[in-house]
């Protein structure tokens, strides 16, 4: 058996941190190269993607070798104190290459940019550039100004802006699955969470734009979309003659009708927001995944309530009887905290019953850490000690470890439909793809001419905690 996942789902952020990007793509046609890295949630990869075009457009060509690079971009995140912690030991590293490279210029972007503001540059004081997550369109003057040799900030908040002109230029992308945008921001001020403070008030994005985008990247061979948002389920945007609203089920509909071999994703979900219309609408299209990020944080109801989280237990647990009642084939995953300010072991129980009731297929997993500016920090004590902490979280893993492997087991003998992502990591006589539960699917290339991109019928004979394995038993040009 695998026994990698509790490492692995234990952190998304640490799990994703520090990819280098680069779209060698047309990179030769720049005299200036950027190099950028980017930590944190997919909002913040998707973001990056964004960044680049803005560069490209000023005339920076992305490149993957940090020697090669006049500007270095660390697009940062906040979540923890683990991450920012991670980031400054990166940007000291960086040090020794403007020793080498006097003219180098370093910026920090994202949530620690929006975070620490000026404040960035005295403690960092290698830094020239820091921009705001709503900044982005201003990196071609603030580059100018920093190369100048002032220091350039811009950190404004925007209530407006969703970048929807931009079109992203696809960075290290595998050419089958791609993330779109459709919100920024977010309104809901849970009490542990420094995001609404990083990345300001929500906003939709122009369904049209989304739209277009989606087509585009069905066009250019894209067979997948994941609708990003801190919250989409709150996605919401009125046409501005009319003053019609659409939905997040309006948009959800919009985008499975594309094509029906476009699969379509969304993350993440609020439990408070969720709502029976998008569940039908799932229910109704082929092409919307059977997946839903249910992030519950806890188990306990006077913790939730701490958390400013707006349901109960109780509330939450008629929301997962709802979505399997709708969807009986629904993955449902997770997000929870341990060790919250004043968590009782009692309380504590009460979210590892909630993990059993919800038979999580996968969790992300972590430990209170206290964010400076946050209304938890402001009104409650961290008062769980850190070893307590640590300890909740190991039996929480171990709950998780035990239903995702439940899981994984159950769908022995089932047959999924598989979108072909690319060859497996560990064998390139092997593909590996996703089935609509956004399980990872393994499969010997043998028997059948696949290519990237295509669907795949699967039986599944094998499985691990993470991984099912099986054989190709048919091939499924539409899904
Ligand atoms: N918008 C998403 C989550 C964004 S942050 C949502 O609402 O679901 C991703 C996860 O990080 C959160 O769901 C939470 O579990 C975790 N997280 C956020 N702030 C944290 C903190 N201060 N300490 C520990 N974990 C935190
Ligand atoms: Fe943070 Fe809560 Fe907003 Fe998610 S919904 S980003 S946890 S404030
Ligand atoms: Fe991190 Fe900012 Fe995302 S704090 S999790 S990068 S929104």
């Amino acid at each position: 058996m695998n026994t990698a996942i509790s490492t692995l789902h234990k952190e998304h952020d640490e799990a994703r941190q520090g990819e280098v990007y680069g779209s060698l793509e047309n990179s030769n046609n720049y005299t200036r190269k950027f190099y950028i890295e980017s930590y944190g949630c997919q909002m913040n990869f998707s973001d990056s993607e964004i960044v680049a075009s803005i560069l490209n457009g000023a005339g920076l060509g992305a490149t993957r070798q940090l020697e090669e690079a006049d500007l270095v971009l660390l697009n940062t995140c906040s979540i923890r104190e683990k991450a920012e912690q991670t980031i400054r030991k990166r940007l000291t590293e960086f040090s020794k290459q403007k020793k080498s490279n006097p003219g180098l210029l370093i910026g920090v972007l994202g949530c620690m940019a929006e975070r620490l503001k000026a404040k960035l540059l005295e403690e960092e004081k290698l830094v020239d550039l820091v921009v705001g997550p709503d900044a982005y369109r201003s990196l071609p003057y603030l580059i100018e100004e920093a190369s100048g040799g002032q220091k350039a900030v811009n950190v404004l908040l925007s209530r407006e802006e969703t970048y929807s002109d931009i079109s992203p230029v696809r960075l290290d992308s595998n050419g089958v699955t791609a993330f779109l945008s459709i919100m920024r921001g977010c309104n809901n001020m849970c009490s542990f969470c420094v995001v609404p403070f990083t990345r300001g008030r929500e906003r939709s994005r122009d369904p049209f734009s989304i739209e277009a985008e989606a087509r585009d990247l069905f066009e250019k061979g894209y067979r997948e979309v994941t609708l990003l948002g801190q919250n989409v389920d709150s996605y919401r945007w009125y046409h501005p003659e009319t003053g019609i609203a659409v939905s997040f089920a309006d948009l959800l509909e919009k985008i499975a009708l594309v094509n029906p071999s476009l699969r379509v994703r969304f993350s993440t979900s609020h439990p408070k927001d969720i709502t029976d219309d998008v569940l039908f609408t799932m229910a109704k299209y082929d092409n919307i995944c059977k997946y839903i990020h249910l992030p519950v944080q806890s188990g306990n109801t006077r913790i939730l309530q701490l958390m400013n989280r707006t349901y109960t237990r109780e509330w939450y647990m008629s929301k997962v009887d709802r979505i399997r009642e709708i969807i009986p084939d629904c993955g449902i995953s997770s997000d929870i905290i341990a060790g919250f300010c004043s968590e009782t072991e009692e309380e504590h129980q009460d979210t590892l019953s909630i993990m059993e009731y919800s038979r999580y297929d996968m969790s992300y997993m972590f430990f209170y850490s206290e964010r400076p500016g946050t209304l938890a920090s402001k009104r409650y004590e961290d008062d769980i000690p850190e070893a307590v902490k640590k300890r909740r979280l190991q039996e929480i893993v171990e709950v998780q470890n035990r239903l995702s492997k439940e899981s994984y087991l159950q769908d022995i003998g089932k047959k999924f439909q598989v979108l072909i992502e690319g060859e497996s990591k560990r064998s390139d006589l092997q593909w590996m793809g996703r089935n609509s539960q956004n399980k990872v699917v393994v499969f010997p290339k043998e028997g059948f001419s696949f290519k990237k991109g295509d669907y795949a019928m699967v039986e599944i004979h094998e499985a691990t905690q993470a991984t099912l394995i099986g054989n190709a038993v048919a091939s499924v040009g539409v899904i």
